[in-house]
């Protein structure tokens, strides 16, 4: 049985009817960029978060960049972001003139910690991202208590929760991507800010529209970054089946275990307090990327997304000092492998991807 990395078809199928209904209100209203289905999906997404402004913007990579901005991040600043995460978390600092900071990760959480992010603390810190990677949420809480403005990248981790918050509400500002294969994914790109700061979001709404609020008055230099409206009114659509979505990750998860997965590699492990979404399922092995070959050749789906992690990617060399050293970062480069991972994910697939794992590290 050939299991795919992640399903971005079977999840929402059951909800065909009332996405075509949602899509044929967008062509019968005749607006498509900033009306009423971007303004209603920011009250939803914000109501859901517990926050008091959501500002959709056009991916999640804009959302880190006009965040950082929205926050006062210019020119000479420093932004500490993990090597290990998505090249979009640091790629989206140098638009907005300032010069990322590596830092390492956690090796189990595979999240920043408060001791990862001191490390790089500079009197030019100007702001931290902290990613929720894979699904889990970091532990922002203890960032935040370092006393520097904290820029949550909750990509990955819509519907996770750390204590009593949802990520996307644990940091001065949050930013998400809705990126088809994302735990709440649109048909295409969007993106979007979340923040309790009103000045911030008042901020962040001028930029996404080339600084303006009128079209008339131009009072910064902006970005056009919107969310669409076709695509707010498929999350709108989605959004309400995001937790039973988040529970099935965790059970495919339970699942894995069931199945004695984690007698044969090291197993994600949440960060304490933490109720993970699950993005992707990332397990650890010294072997990783001969285990990635051996599953490929069965039909199940593996990828170690970070290999080359972001201190060795050729365009972030200018930001990194010679001699930089990210223990962790390598480490988990190295041995980090994803198995597949989606809502539905049952025992069935799990006893497969499970035998697969065996067989392949008993073989050789
Ligand atoms: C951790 C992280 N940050 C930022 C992004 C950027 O999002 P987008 O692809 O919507 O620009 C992604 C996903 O692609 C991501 O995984």
């Amino acid at each position: 049985m050939a299991v795919p990395l992640f399903d971005t078809v079977s999840p929402v199928a059951p909800l065909r009817a009332e996405l075509d209904t949602a899509i044929a209100r967008v062509l019968d209203g005749g607006v498509y960029i900033l009306g009423p289905e971007v303004e209603a999906f920011e009250r939803e997404l914000a109501a859901y978060l517990g926050v008091k402004h959501v500002v959709g913007v056009a991916n999640g990579t804009d959302a880190i960049t006009l965040a950082l901005q929205a926050l006062g991040v210019g020119p000479g600043d420093e932004v500490v972001v993990p090597a290990f995460t998505f090249y979009a978390s640091a790629e989206a600092i140098p638009p907005t003139g300032a010069n990322p900071v590596f830092c390492d990760v956690d090796p189990e959480t595979m999240c920043v910690t408060a001791e990862t992010v001191r490390a790089a603390l500079t009197p030019r810190t100007r702001a931290v991202i902290a990613v929720d990677l894979f699904g889990n949420a970091a532990p922002i809480p203890e960032v935040v208590a370092l006393g520097v403005p904290v820029v949550e990248d909750a990509a990955q981790a819509v519907g996770a929760r750390l204590g009593d918050r949802m990520a996307g509400a644990l940091g001065d500002v949050a930013t998400f991507s809705f990126f088809p294969s994302k735990n709440l994914g649109c048909f295409g790109d969007g993106g979007a800010i979340a923040t309790d700061d009103d000045a911030l979001a008042d901020a962040a709404r001028v930029l996404r529209f080339h600084g303006s609020r009128d079209k008339v008055s131009y009072e910064r230099i902006g970005w056009n970054s919107r969310l669409d409206e076709l695509q707010a009114a498929i999350l709108r659509v989605l959004l309400p089946s995001l937790d039973a979505w988040s529970e099935g990750r965790r059970t495919a998860a339970a699942h894995y275990a069931a199945a004695g997965l984690g007698e044969l590699v090291a197993l994600p492990v949440p960060t304490a307090g933490a109720v993970p979404a699950w993005h992707l399922f990332v397990v650890r092995h010294e072997r990783a990327a001969e285990l990635e070959a051996a599953l490929a050749d069965v039909g199940i789906g593996a990828r170690g997304y970070y290999r080359t992690p972001l201190h060795r990617q050729p365009a972030l060399a200018p930001w990194v000092p010679a001699g930089l050293e990210l223990p962790v970062t390598d480490e988990l480069a190295r041995t980090h492998l994803a198995i597949p991972m989606n809502p539905l994910l049952d025992r069935a697939a799990a006893d497969e991807v499970t035998a697969a794992v065996r067989t392949a590290l008993t073989a050789s």
